[in-house]
């Protein structure tokens, strides 16, 4: 996922923003078929490469239209416009785009990996009204996370304090000396275990307090 979040990186924030439910959540239907390029379909690529008609572009006007709309979708879910990936002469040229279409590509790839292993198996666990008019579970998509801006949350370091949640313990700090000198700090702490010792007393005191306010059941 690094090739898409990079070090900014994102944390439970990034898609929740305090809410239980994230923003864009999507289910199938004949109106959303086009986000299925986030999850089992593929074949955006429409335009022909060839000048004069030929048998080789194989591409239907509905296969068209899905693109149009997944491309619509992708610049209202950055709050930008089709040059901030495109190069408009040529909307099929890779090497004509800004690099931010690569970065847009990293990311289909990131979100296929994210709904096909980890959002859509959990169908069976969740409730009925969870689930949608075709019985499929909630699934994300670019708007999940970036919420209208070009980077989510206009791109606050995300993970710089939280390195574990980079998953690769050889990267906790690697792009950030800082947390380094921290994860070294604790180690020394460790070896000197005579202080502290006030935080978990706090919290024992914390559980002897009365345990929910009249009516909360
Ligand atoms: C890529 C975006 C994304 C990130 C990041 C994310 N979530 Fe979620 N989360 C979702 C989606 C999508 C759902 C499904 C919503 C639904 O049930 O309809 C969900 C649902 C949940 C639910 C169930 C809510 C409910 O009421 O059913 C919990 C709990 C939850 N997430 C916790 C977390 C925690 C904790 C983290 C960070 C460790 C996290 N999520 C990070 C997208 C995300
Ligand atoms: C956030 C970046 C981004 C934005 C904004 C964006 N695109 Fe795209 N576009 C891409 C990427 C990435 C692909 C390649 C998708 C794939 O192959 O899975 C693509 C593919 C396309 C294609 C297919 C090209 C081909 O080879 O046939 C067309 C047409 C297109 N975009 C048009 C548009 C239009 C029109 C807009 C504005 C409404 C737009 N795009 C906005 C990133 C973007
Ligand atoms: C899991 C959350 C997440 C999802 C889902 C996601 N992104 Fe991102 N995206 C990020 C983060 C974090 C960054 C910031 C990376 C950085 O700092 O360079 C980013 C950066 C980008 C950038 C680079 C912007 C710039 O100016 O450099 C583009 C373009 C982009 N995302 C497009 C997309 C598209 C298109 C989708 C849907 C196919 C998508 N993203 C889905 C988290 C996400």
């Amino acid at each position: 996922y690094s090739q898409h979040v990079k070090n900014t990186g994102v944390t439970c924030y990034t898609c929740h923003m305090g809410k239980p439910l994230p923003n864009g959540l999507w289910f199938y239907s004949s109106q959303t078929d086009y986000l299925r390029h986030y999850l089992d379909r593929d074949g955006a690529r429409v335009i022909s490469q060839t000048v004069a008609p030929a048998s080789v572009n194989r591409s239907s006007v509905k296969q068209t239209e899905w693109t149009y709309a997944l491309m619509i979708s992708q610049s209202r879910s950055l709050g930008v416009n089709c040059t901030y990936c495109h190069n408009s002469r040529q909307f099929s040229s890779w090497r004509e785009a800004p690099p931010q279409r690569v970065t847009a590509y990293h990311g289909i790839l990131m979100l296929r990996d994210v709904n096909q292993n980890y959002l859509a198996p959990l169908q069976p666990v969740y409730p009925a009204v969870r689930l949608g008019a075709m019985g499929d579970a909630p699934k994300a998509q670019c708007v999940t996370c970036h919420n209208g801006a070009y980077k989510p949350l206009y791109g606050a370091q995300m993970t710089k304090d939280f390195p574990a949640l980079w998953g690769r313990a050889d990267w906790n700090g690697a792009p950030f000396p800082g947390i380094m000198t921290m994860a070294a700090d604790t180690t020394k702490r460790d070896s000197t275990v005579a202080t502290p010792v006030a935080a978990p007393a706090q919290r024992t005191s914390a559980k002897t307090a009365p345990a929910a306010p009249v009516g909360m059941n």
